[in-house]
């Protein structure tokens, strides 16, 4: 498996960075977030083990193709009985509920997946549901949006849970993600329920998550279940029966089905695809979502995405899109290996769809860029081969360290040095978000590269909310320590006085 050396690195000493072969250096980190810590750490142990880690039936909430709808998916177990069923009422009593059918295919053995799609949302509006499971209603549950042109989200990088396996806890257990208990997955999945209360509670009018993949950690093949913990420790979140979440695909769910198996994405192109699934898009109020499956190094076909979004909703006044791997990022290793691999296809991509902002993660570590713009000159596309290597398009294989690869990689330009406010910006903004629940760190690279504005690596679980309408892109940065959230970033603010102009 690829990723064996870079596990490895991660449990090396926080002080240590390896060098190997080729100079290339791997970050290497001990920190991470220590549930067991928590006052709530006892009565967590006991419903995790009771219940949580054997319950794969949870729901997930997703957006729908635009603001008016919610999309839903669930496992129910595979006894020829599946009811893909969705009711939906104003009402906590369920009065006057409409009904939303959908479809059931086979999932992991065992499981069937639900999806359903509702529609004719309207904003504002406190929504309760119940969804059915073989022919039997859930308990309700609830969901609410807000202003569809002037809205809140949540913006978060790697949950990633089971990645804090091999670490070291206060109680002095070494958590593995091998056993039925999982007891890494135990920890991360705390962490991430902690994450999204304290965001939250911070800003409860938020209407989305977005997350920029790696939710899981357990890289498996196919339909192997070996994940299905994990997955049943992240959906467990509180907040997941209530706030849709658009995630996209990252390194470690890419190869196996149960993502898509999860999570029901809006407008499925069937293009950029692993076994995981491949590019979506939606609309949501002033701005059109485009989320990449970056694991599928094919750019011709990710155009193609952006092209199809663009045409189905080319009056958005902002463009975002969303992808795992950091083409513009700080951190130890992937910035300066895997990331970069990905730079010279789609920066000009970012140009020629008049993309604003760019929601990465894969790195660990915070950043925020300048607003960049491709060299318009012609660069060679390359492919990633280890995690040493990449092969250029004539299939020379050769380290990332490589000089005139790294001469490729210089294919920006910074467009726009503007500490904390860019009107009608002509560039790109690169958006770098660190892990949401700690379960893993990276170092920051040593040289800060020219295109980063800010960095920040505090080991700490980070998140941003973003604010958007028809005027304004802010994006706010905070950590969360000793249970709170701090500000870690200056606000960012992208502002557009020619909103005719699409
Ligand atoms: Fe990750």
């Amino acid at each position: 498996m690829n990723g064996r050396k870079r596990y490895a690195a991660a449990v090396i000493s926080a002080a240590l960075t390896v060098t190997l072969a080729g100079g290339y250096v791997y970050a290497a980190t001990q920190h991470f977030a220590d549930s067991t810590t928590d006052g709530a750490w006892e009565n967590w142990v006991q419903q995790w083990e009771g219940q949580v880690r054997t319950d794969y039936e949870k729901i997930a909430l997703t957006p729908g193709s635009n603001e008016t709808q919610m999309n839903f998916a669930w496992y129910s177990k595979a006894d020829g009985t599946s009811t893909p069923k969705v009711e939906l009422s104003t009402q906590s009593d369920m009065s006057g509920a409409v009904i939303f059918e959908g479809g059931a295919t086979p999932a992991i053995d065992g499981y069937m997946s639900n999806k359903v799609t509702a529609k004719a949302l309207t904003e504002n509006t406190a929504y309760y549901y119940r969804y059915y499971k073989n022919g039997m209603p859930s308990e309700v549950s609830s969901f609410r949006t807000h202003g569809f042109n002037n809205y809140a989200m949540l913006y978060v990088g790697d949950p990633q849970i089971g990645a804090s396996k091999g670490q070291t806890t206060s109680k002095g257990d070494k958590l593995e993600s091998d056993s039925d208990l999982n007891t890494a997955a135990r920890n991360d999945a705390f962490s991430w329920n902690k994450t999204l209360n304290t965001a939250m509670s911070a800003n409860p009018d938020i209407s989305f998550i977005l997350s920029a993949g790696d939710q899981i950690n357990k890289n498996v093949e196919g339909k192997d279940p070996g994940n299905e913990v994990e997955y049943a420790g992240f959906l467990n979140a509180g907040w997941m029966k209530s706030l849709p979440i658009a995630t996209t695909i990252g390194n470690h769910d890419s190869t196996n089905e149960s993502y898509s198996f999860h999570f029901n994405n809006p407008n499925d192109t069937q293009l950029g695809k692993t076994t995981a699934g491949g590019d979506y898009f939606y609309k949501y109020g002033p701005a059109l979502y485009v989320i990449l499956n970056t694991n599928n190094y094919n750019c011709a076909e990710h155009e193609q995405v952006m092209k199809q979004a663009v045409a189905a909703y080319p009056k958005t006044i902002w463009r975002i899109v969303m992808f795992h791997q950091d083409i513009y990022g700080s951190g130890l290793d992937h910035s300066d290996s895997d990331g970069i691999v990905l730079r010279t296809q789609l920066t000009p991509l970012m140009d020629k769809y008049d993309v604003d902002v760019v929601l990465q993660g894969h790195d660990h570590t915070y950043s925020r860029s300048y607003l960049l713009k491709s060299d318009s000159k012609t660069h060679s596309s390359y492919d990633f081969y280890d995690w040493d290597n990449v092969t250029d398009e004539a299939g020379h294989v050769f380290p990332y360290s490589n000089a005139a690869y790294q001469a490729e990689n210089n294919c920006y330009t910074i467009a726009n040095k503007m500490p904390d406010s860019v009107t009608n910006a002509d560039g790109t903004l690169y958006m770098e978000a660190n892990s949401s629940t700690g379960s893993k760190y990276y170092e920051l690279i040593p040289n800060q590269q020219d295109y980063i504005a800010v960095r920040n690596q505090n080991w700490n679980p980070t998140y941003s909310v973003i604010r958007i309408n028809n005027n304004t892109f802010s994006i706010d940065t905070y950590e969360i320590t000793g249970g709170q959230p701090q500000k870690i970033d200056q606000t960012f603010t992208l502002k557009k006085t020619n909103i005719a102009r699409r």
